[in-house]
């Protein structure tokens, strides 16, 4: 049997990992900027976090959601704790896209309505409500098409309001990322977060921050929203949650009432997963990692404002941004095969930086000096492997 071929791949195959390191099957040792898409927090193999997963797995790795687990409970402290959003709920299932799946559902037995407020550029996942609530129509199958969704631009308070003056008690929740992921590092303004917050006051629909991407430190506060001093109604987390072991959860405000049967996963909150989680936020507590992540993305972004040759540098904590323009469309394909650094992107010419929160000030460094090397001389040299 061979694999649905749905992935545009590297060829590379890495097997081993150390914090913001990986190896491949050659050896070659790479400096992971990208942490294997915003997955990676706390940094690779950390060894509280496989301590915690072994001795989880000795004892019990699942059981169903019919018997008490107290290490959810335990978990929805820490993460109260490390958030400050102690009074929330913790509803855990699995990935990103099932976390929004769950948010925008809870919302609409919430209030009982069936319209959803989405923006331009925005990535929500791939599930049949994420998809629908995603700005990329080549990603959208025809039976997730639905006329729930509305698109706006993002950051326009004028049309924002236009649009709750026409469709106000239609309107069931507003679902936006505080910093654009896959749209390519784009914040919302303060002003418009805020905006947001007092239209779903008004006519009484749910925030939904997700907060998938650029949640759990990675903008040098827990939750990305927190920087526009708002508090969402619901929060999405998954990417960072787990450092790579599969968990996604959704954090609900107190006046949303649960009922039995009303949201449900048969692996959501299992053992493996919880000891995962908390090992996550055990070390970012006591590495002091959010005050990390913004120092180290201040002084990242500091320095690549200063290179010429990219353009607006742009984001927040360790989730950053810069354009690329044609003459250097090669960098990040070099940064790879020449430097041994992994990047992310965003089409068609941006180059996402989203590494480990425990990234040292020695490995911005060797990346800053690869970004210098690569752009003064922009050959691809290792790229025909
Ligand atoms: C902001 C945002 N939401 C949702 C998702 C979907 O998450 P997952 O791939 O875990 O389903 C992503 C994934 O990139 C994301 O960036």
């Amino acid at each position: 049997m061979k694999l649905f071929d749905v992935y545009p791949i590297n060829n590379i195959t890495i097997t081993k990992a150390l914090g913001s390191h990986v190896w491949d099957d050659l050896g070659i040792k790479y400096l992971d900027m990208y942490g294997g898409h915003a997955v990676i927090s706390i940094g690779h193999t950390h060894p509280h976090w496989v301590e915690r997963i072994e001795e989880q797995l000795r004892q019990i790795a699942f059981y169903s959601n019919s018997i008490k687990i107290p290490l959810q409970q335990e978990l929805a402290k820490k993460l109260g704790e490390v958030s400050g959003k102690m009074d929330y709920q913790l509803f855990l299932c699995n990935s990103g896209a099932e976390a929004n799946e769950n948010a925008l559902k809870l919302a609409s037995f919430h209030n009982g309505r069936k319209k959803i407020v989405a923006f331009s550029k925005s990535f929500h996942g791939r599930t049949s409500l994420a998809v629908a609530a995603t700005d990329n129509p080549k990603i959208v199958a025809p039976v997730n098409e639905t006329g729930n969704v509305i698109f706006l631009p993002y950051n326009d308070e004028h049309a924002l309001e236009q649009c709750f003056v026409e469709n106000g008690n239609n309107i069931s929740s507003v679902i936006i990322e505080a910093i654009q992921g896959v749209g390519g590092i784009i914040e919302a303004t303060k002003s418009f977060l805020r905006k947001i917050r007092l239209l779903c006051n008004d006519y009484n629909a749910v925030y939904i921050a997700d907060s998938v991407q650029d949640g759990y430190g990675r903008s040098g506060s827990f939750f990305a929203h927190d920087y526009a001093g708002v508090h969402a109604d619901i929060y999405t987390m998954a990417k960072g949650m787990g450092n790579g072991f599969p968990i996604g959860g959704i954090l609900i405000a107190p006046n949303i009432q649960p009922k039995h049967g009303m949201l449900g996963t048969t692996f959501g909150g299992n053992h493996l997963a919880c000891a995962a989680a908390l090992a996550v936020l055990e070390v970012i507590e006591t590495e002091d990692l959010i005050e990390q992540a913004k120092q180290r993305g201040d002084d990242l972004l500091k320095r690549l404002a200063t290179i010429e040759g990219i353009n607006n540098v742009r984001g927040r904590g360790l989730m950053i941004g810069f354009d690329v323009p044609e003459e250097l469309k090669d960098l990040r394909k070099n940064l790879l095969y020449n430097q041994h650094i992994f990047t992310g992107e965003a089409k068609p010419n941006v180059i996402r930086l989203l590494p480990s929160l425990a990234l040292t000030k020695e490995q911005a460094d060797e990346f800053m000096n690869a970004m210098e090397e690569e752009i003064a001389a922009p050959t691809l040299k290792g790229g025909a492997r």
